[in-house]
């Protein structure tokens, strides 16, 4: 058995490799069998001072889904932070509004900042450049669901690997597998150095490659990602990780297309039509994710 209740998850490396496996069968659990009083009579702060459109909005489905009600806001210009209001101050007072807080921010580190200052359990919705592991948890889910295993995959992942916080956790947690890696990058956006030594550590087999051609005949999962021009000085660099329905042709017929999302233009939208695009039924497995998370951390299940 484990125990979630009043821990915070700020990186996907607070969790053991059986506690990520506890948490994806509840995953699995809650989508079959609905708890539709699980989490009634908690409130979740949901508190975003980044954009979001799916962890926001399958955090807060996920807890209505459980019974429980949302806080929060979207947006800091609402709230006191315009009017200078430390993040310590702010995540101190709302802990004591709510029982568990989801927290999105744009400053890598500032996730933990806000679980020292929280009285109740914090979750890393996104912390700018740095991390994303609920995104993480639901893409081990639907790479479970699409593939039927993790252990020997292999996995591309392409686009923005400095400033792609999604890259960053999911490095970390397959860490855990015996997985094949292969890297797709702009030459300026490379793989953070700390996370390449913990590979290297840990005797993952990985690659670095220029172009998406390279490694489409190979994998088992491509997993596209955005540029983050919003984390960027230069904003008019050229992408040369785009994928188009037909650089498919040599694909393995079990291929399966990832994407946190939002994409922008890395992924033409005739991709979608291919029996490859996953990465809707992937932001679906969210909701079930993010409840699993909830009543755990909560001390439900
Ligand atoms: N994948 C993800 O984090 O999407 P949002 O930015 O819409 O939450």
């Amino acid at each position: 058995m484990h125990h979630f209740a009043d821990r915070d998850l700020v990186s996907i490396s607070d969790l053991t490799k059986e506690e990520i496996e506890f948490i994806l069968a509840a995953a699995e659990r809650l989508r079959k069998n609905p708890a539709p009083d699980l989490c009634r009579g908690s409130i979740l702060a949901n508190c975003f001072y980044e954009p979001s459109t799916r962890t926001r909005l399958s955090f807060e489905a996920a807890m209505l889904r459980l019974g429980g009600s949302v806080i929060g806001f979207s947006e800091s210009n609402g709230t006191s932070a315009k009017k200078g209001e430390s993040l310590s101050d702010s995540i101190r007072v709302i802990s004591g509004y709510a029982d568990l807080l989801a927290i999105r921010t744009p400053l890598k580190g500032s996730a933990r900042l806000a679980a020292e200052a929280s009285s109740k359990p914090v979750i890393n919705a996104g912390d700018g450049a740095g991390e994303h592991p609920t995104q993480t948890l639901l893409d081990l889910f639907t790479i479970r669901e699409c593939q039927h295993k993790i252990d020997d995959l292999s996995i591309a992942i392409a686009g923005d690997l400095k400033y792609g916080r999604t890259v960053h956790s999911l490095c970390l947690a397959l860490l855990h597998y015996k997985v094949r890696l292969y890297f797709v990058s702009p030459k300026s956006l490379p793989l953070p150095e700390d996370i390449v030594q913990e590979l290297q550590r840990r005797g993952i087999k990985f690659s670095f490659h220029a172009t998406l051609d390279e490694v489409i005949p190979k994998a088992d999962i491509l997993y596209m990602t955005r540029i983050q021009k919003e984390r960027m000085q230069e904003v008019d660099l050229e992408n040369t990780c785009r994928l188009a329905a037909s650089q498919l042709g040599e694909a393995k017929l079990n291929l399966r297309v990832l994407h946190p999302l939002p994409r922008v233009d890395e992924i033409d939208v005739g991709v979608d039509n291919t029996p490859h695009a996953y990465y809707f039924e992937q932001a679906q497995n969210g909701l079930y994710v993010r409840m699993a998370l909830l009543a755990l951390f909560l001390g439900k299940l």
